[in-house]
Order: structure tokens, then sequence, then C-alpha cells
């Protein structure tokens, strides 16, 4: 087996400082190029392992991490705040729920990704700018050149996610943390944001972890799930087998909750 990327020891995640625990003390790896799949219902503490993967506290809120998250050999939860900026974006990446909360609104999308090139990769302006414009070719954007130059209302939900997309994997990732990244998305493009992660996530080599309170978009999509509720993992292993014989009494309470929409 080869060694983890991301190796997450007895996290716990609270509020305040001895407020109650929202995360108990999970533990997970995630192996280099893996897609691991994160379900359970609202609540149940997906968002906030997800954020403590970078160390980042909801708008608004402070919260006090227990526990290891060590990443290429580095235990993350320790690290300096200056050490973690030269992590976030550039070897860990996040895609959000809401895209419109993530992109600064009176910037071009363009000019948003030019900035994490430049800053973590050290591209020139002008070479900055043709990356930018080949990765949101990659992400399915039409006319790519010329949709650089516009602000993000300027775009539909779906082409938003895919601008999201197109800035997080811009500096190739080790890991992608989507968290729900399609929630807020009508079927059909769900399906094709989804293949479109997938797709990168091959063609990039990167590990994926896939957060969603909906077992029908975990299907076929990751190699591995871990099922939480109320704070904990109940139960975690291979899709296919945890969907054919779930043990735990809440996994087969979600998955009896799937609409079938086909074999
Ligand atoms: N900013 C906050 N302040 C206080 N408590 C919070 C805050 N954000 C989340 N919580 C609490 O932490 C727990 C876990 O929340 P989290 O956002 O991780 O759930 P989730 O599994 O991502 O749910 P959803 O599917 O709705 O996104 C919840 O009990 C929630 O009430
Ligand atoms: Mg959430």
């Amino acid at each position: 087996m080869t060694a983890p990327l991301l190796q997450v020891e007895h996290l716990t995640a609270s509020f305040r400082r001895g407020g109650p625990p929202v995360v108990k003390g999970i533990s997970f790896a995630i192996a280099p190029g893996e897609a691991v799949g994160f379900v359970g219902e609202s609540g149940s503490g997906k968002s906030v392992t997800a954020r403590a993967i970078l160390r980042l506290a909801p708008e608004g809120s402070a919260i006090a991490w227990g526990g290891r998250v060590v990443f290429a050999g580095q235990d993350l939860l320790a690290l300096r705040e200056s050490a973690m900026g030269a992590i976030r974006g550039r070897r860990i990446a996040m895609v959000f729920q809401d895209p419109m909360s993530s992109l600064n609104p009176v910037l071009s999308v363009g000019a948003q990704i030019d900035d994490m090139l430049r800053r973590h990769m050290g591209l020139s302006r002008r070479a900055a700018r043709a990356r930018t414009i080949e990765l949101l070719g990659q992400v399915g954007i039409p006319q790519p050149a010329q949709r650089a130059d516009d602000h993000p209302h300027q775009f539909s939900g779906g082409q938003r996610q895919r601008v999201m997309i197109a800035m997080a994997v811009s500096c190739q990732p080790d890991l992608l943390i989507a968290d729900e990244p399609t929630t807020a998305l009508d079927v059909t493009v769900q399906l094709q944001i989804l293949r479109l992660l997938l797709r990168l996530k091959r063609e990039l080599g990167m590990a994926l972890m896939l957060i969603t309170h909906d077992f029908g978009v975990i299907a076929g999509m990751v190699e591995r799930v871990h099922v939480m509720n109320g704070g904990e993992i109940v139960e975690e292993g291979q899709t296919d087998a945890l969907f054919a014989a779930p043990r735990h009494p809440y996994t087969r309470a979600l998955l009896a909750a799937v609409p079938r929409l086909g074999p």
C-alpha cells in the first residue's frame, strides 16, 4: 500500500474552546490519486471536516481543532499560518457549494484565475492569461478568451461552478475537496459537473474528496465512501460493497432514501 497523501487522526472540532464537539475524533486516510466520498445528512459534520483540512473556519466563526491532519508528512493543524497559505489553493484546493460566495464579484473571472497562477505558480502576466484561457476551455466554457473578461454574475450557475473548478485545479493540486459542488444545480448540469470533476481527477492525477448528502451522487464516482452521522464516521468501505451490503443501520436508512433512477 502506498503512503497516504492525507492522514487524519482523531480529528475533533468545536465552535468554541470547551464547547461541544461537532466532529468527534474521526480518522481516515486518502491515497494519492484516490477518489473518496463523504456522505451524511445535514449537520453531520462533513463541511467542518473538510474545512479542518484547510484550517478554514466558516465566515465569522472560530473553531478549535484537535487531533492531527497529516498531509505529505506535515501536520497541517500544527503549521504556522504563513506555511498553511502556501498549501491552501496550491496543494489542496476546495470547491464550495455556492460559487458566488467564493468568487470576487468585482473582478473578472480571468483576473481571479490569473492571480492564483501568478501568486502560486510564479507565472508572468502574459503566461498566466494564456493558461487561464486554456483552463476555462478545459472546463467547458465556450469562447474562453472572451469570457475571461466577464464578471461572475455574467455566468450561469453551472458555468460559475465550472469557473470555480478551473480556479481550483489551476495550480494542479494534489487534493481537490469538493463540498456539495452540485447541489444548487439542476440534475443534468449536476451530472456534467461531476463528470468534469472525474475527468480532471484522471487527467491531473489528483485525489478527490467528494462531499454530498446524496448517496446517488456518490455511486459510480468514488472508490471508497465514508458515512458520517453526528460528527462521527459510522461506516467506511468500498463503494460497491457498501451499496450492496450496508452494515450500519444509519447507512441502510440513508440508502433506502435514495431515489432509484436506473439499475
Ligand atoms: N458557523 C457555525 N457556528 C456554530 N456551529 C456550526 C457552524 N457551522 C456548523 N455548525 C455546526 O456544526 C455541525 C456540523 O456542521 P457541518 O456544516 O459540518 O454539517 P454538514 O454535514 O456539512 O451539513 P450540510 O449537509 O447541511 O452541509 C452542525 O451541528 C452545525 O450546527
Ligand atoms: Mg456542509
